[in-house]
């Protein structure tokens, strides 16, 4: 059988996920591990028992048998140089969403992973949720005819949502919406986003970093369809990592409706009161299983490095996804639509948005 040397560099909660379930394939020679914080280093190497482990990314790099690279880290402004890092040495990789925070800089990196032959990847783990997998399956095979509509509505809780907030300065529809944009995008292929209306609501992380609570976008694709996303992180404590959603399908010939709210395990303990287990975004491995979507995504992109098969995200999608939400922080700031593809006014006064943010 073939077996690859993989890494991943980066293992706070999604590399953790990502390097337990590498140390458990068949599919994986040598596993290796980076990241800068000591203490937590120790912790998934005991936990992996990789080949290796190390503080400095550039060990991984040097490595000519390393062929696979997951690239987990935050903050998420270092998501560009590692992935180009990895990409010039010569790595497959798969890097955590978002792509990167710059436009220019996502097409660096295509193209580095194109020139390179190399298989890039976004990790949109929700394509890998069996329920918006059956969504994609049916509207392939026309069950729906042709569809009107979709309506996703995510909420996190707050202490995710203040987790996030707190290393980057990135609003609900940048680190939220954008796996339902991509993952709706997907169901619609090839239809493409032509405008997006945004607009959001100030709550209570307004004084933690400034972002809205909740973000709703319209997004108006070239076929028509409307596209209708909310996304928020003002969800009470008492929902533990807690990620809720509802996806309403309309089409000419039928309609889906999708319940992801997690309300079918709830655990209740004298110690913690109610709690929503395997309710994350990425997952979680309960024994032998993993309830979710991280691990199979993570096996995914490795069969499609050993197989050469394609990569279920293309880097190519992501942008478009980036290129979205991204219009839709524009709109919401200037109280308007936004046509896409940005125009040249739009980029530099996304630039200007930008700029003033920092
Ligand atoms: N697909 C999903 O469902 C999903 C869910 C949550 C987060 N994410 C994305 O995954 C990424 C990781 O999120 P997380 O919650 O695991 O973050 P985290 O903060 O728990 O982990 C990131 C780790 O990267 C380490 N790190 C930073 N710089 C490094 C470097 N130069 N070398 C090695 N390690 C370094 C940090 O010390 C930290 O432990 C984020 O960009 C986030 O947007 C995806």
């Amino acid at each position: 059988m073939k077996q690859v040397e993989v890494a991943v560099i980066g293992t706070g909660w999604c590399g953790g996920i990502r390097a337990e379930t590498l140390a458990r394939s068949a599919l994986v020679d040598k596993l290796h591990i980076c990241e800068i914080r000591p203490d937590r280093l120790a912790e998934v190497k005991a936990l992996t028992r990789p080949a290796s482990a190390t503080l400095d990314y550039r060990d991984i790099l040097k490595n000519p048998d390393i062929s696979v690279v997951y690239v987990c880290t935050t903050p998420e402004q270092n998501h560009y140089p590692i992935t180009r890092d990895c990409l010039k040495a010569g790595k497959h990789v798969l890097l955590e969403k978002p792509i990167a925070l710059e436009l220019w800089e996502a097409d660096e990196l295509i193209t580095l992973a194109k020139r390179g032959r190399l298989k890039f990847t976004i990790g949109y783990s929700q394509r890998f949720n069996p329920k918006f997998a059956y969504a994609k399956k049916q509207i392939t095979d026309g069950a729906l005819g042709k569809v009107v509509s979709v309506m996703v509505s995510r909420h996190l809780n707050r202490g995710l949502g203040t987790k996030i907030a707190k290393r980057v300065k990135l609003s609900p529809v940048v680190m939220e919406s954008t796996h339902d944009l991509d993952f709706v995008f997907w169901l619609l292929e090839p239809a493409q986003p032509v405008r997006v209306y945004s607009q959001g609501a100030y709550g209570y992380m307004q004084p933690i970093n400034g972002s809205y609570d909740v973000m709703w976008s319209l997004v108006t694709m070239d076929d028509g369809t409307m596209v209708t996303i909310g996304g928020g992180w003002n969800l009470p404590p008492s929902y533990p990592n807690f990620c809720s959603t509802w996806v309403e399908i309309t089409g000419t010939e039928g309609a889906l409706v999708l319940d992801d709210t997690h309300r079918d395990v709830w655990l209740n303990t004298v110690a913690e009161g109610t709690r929503f287990p395997m309710s994350t975004m990425p997952g979680e491995r309960v024994d032998h299983v993993f309830a979710g979507q991280m691990g199979p995504e993570t096996i995914h992109f490795l069969e499609s490095c050993i197989m050469d098969r394609p990569v279920m995200v293309t880097p190519e999608s992501a942008r478009i996804v980036m290129e979205t939400y991204t219009a839709a922080d524009l709109s919401a700031e200037r109280n308007e639509p936004v046509d896409l593809p940005l125009s040249n006014a739009a980029l530099s006064a996304v630039a200007e948005m930008a700029g003033g943010k920092r």
